[in-house]
């Protein structure tokens, strides 16, 4: 009886083991069939950076397909290209670059080519010599930010002979940046009352956007508006306003301009603190997917691909608008 009770658990243990085994090549089979992408992210300096992490990390998973290996430069360029030679040394499939700055990608970039890896950059752009370099791009029009910015202010201070402009930069030489100074220094061209008073990066952090508007506060008393390049540097500038002893945003002593229009920041708009938020999309992962797609399926996807984006008034903002914000 013992030994035939041993032998049935005996079978039933081989059997349990024969299945999992089967699973394990299953499982092996499917993950050799993932496509691998590299992607490189430039940290994780704001809200509108910690929403783009996720819109790949959601997008990209091996339940869809994927194997994703993810590196956080830090907000440093070396770690970018170090990132994207161990991408090439892995012999991924695909990398995504959400470049730091626009310039100096030339060699690593001619090194994916040389090793046959498509690179698709995202968000902020990249200055080559040589657009073959990478194979397509998709990001928002910061330019195009900037001047949606500018437009506004011209409306909400026609008729103003004065106006006092503190201007607080993302990161030099990113295409974020660049667009929105062009954007207001176009403004500045065109309107003779308008001044730049301070001009200074945060760094699109909002730690350095407070540090920064502290100082400035200290030195200017004159100031009517704060154009921060971000929400994280509008909500740091905020703090050392309102810590000046000073009103912030619709009705208050300063107008406050910003960009990236997420949820905290259009909270903020809503709050009345941030007078006019411009949107910028970081919901990329899937517009990324599509680009691998095309390219899996032997297409060409177009170089360059804007995303279609708005802009938000405090004085005619709603909750509806913020309940309906996806980051
Ligand atoms: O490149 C997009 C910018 O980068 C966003 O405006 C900013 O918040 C982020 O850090």
């Amino acid at each position: 009886m013992f030994k035939k009770v041993s032998k049935v658990w005996f079978t039933l243990a081989m059997l349990t083991c024969m299945v999992l085994m089967g699973a394990a090549t299953l499982s092996a089979a499917a993950k050799s069939k993932l496509i691998t992408i590299g992607f490189s992210q430039v940290g994780a300096e704001s809200d509108w950076r910690t929403a783009n992490t996720k819109s790949m990390r959601d997008t990209f998973t091996e339940a869809n397909g994927y194997k994703l290996i993810f590196d956080d430069a830090q907000q440093k360029q070396d770690n970018q290209i170090t990132a994207l030679r161990n991408f090439i040394q892995q012999e991924v499939d695909y990398i995504v670059l959400a470049p730091i700055g626009e310039t100096g990608w030339d060699t690593v970039l001619q090194e994916a080519k040389d090793a046959g890896i498509p690179v698709i950059i995202m968000d902020r752009m990249v200055n080559v010599a040589d657009e073959s370099l990478y194979t397509c791009w998709v990001g928002t029009n910061s330019r195009g930010e900037g001047d949606t910015a500018a437009a506004w202010m011209e409306k909400t201070f026609a008729g103003k002979d004065k106006l006092n402009i503190v201007h607080l930069q993302g990161t030099i030489g990113s295409t974020a940046q660049i667009g929105r100074t062009a954007g207001l220094e176009d403004g500045v061209k065109r309107n003779k009352g308008w001044k730049i008073v301070a001009q200074q990066t945060g760094e699109f952090t909002q730690a350095k956007g407070q540090e920064v508007m502290e100082s400035i506060l200290k030195q200017q008393s004159d100031i009517d508006v704060v154009y921060a390049e971000n929400d994280n540097m509008a909500f740091g500038a905020i703090d050392a306003i309102e810590a000046a002893g000073k009103k912030a945003g619709v009705g208050g002593d300063i107008t406050v301009i910003s960009f990236d229009a997420t949820h905290a920041g259009l909270q903020m708009t809503l709050d009345k603190k941030i007078n006019y938020n411009v949107e910028c999309n970081p919901l990329h992962g899937p517009r990324v997917e599509v680009l691998i797609k095309q390219l899996e399926a032997g297409q060409t996807p177009e170089k360059k691909a804007y995303v279609e984006e708005g802009a938000f008034d405090a004085t005619t903002m709603t909750q509806a608008i913020l309940d309906a914000r996806a980051y």
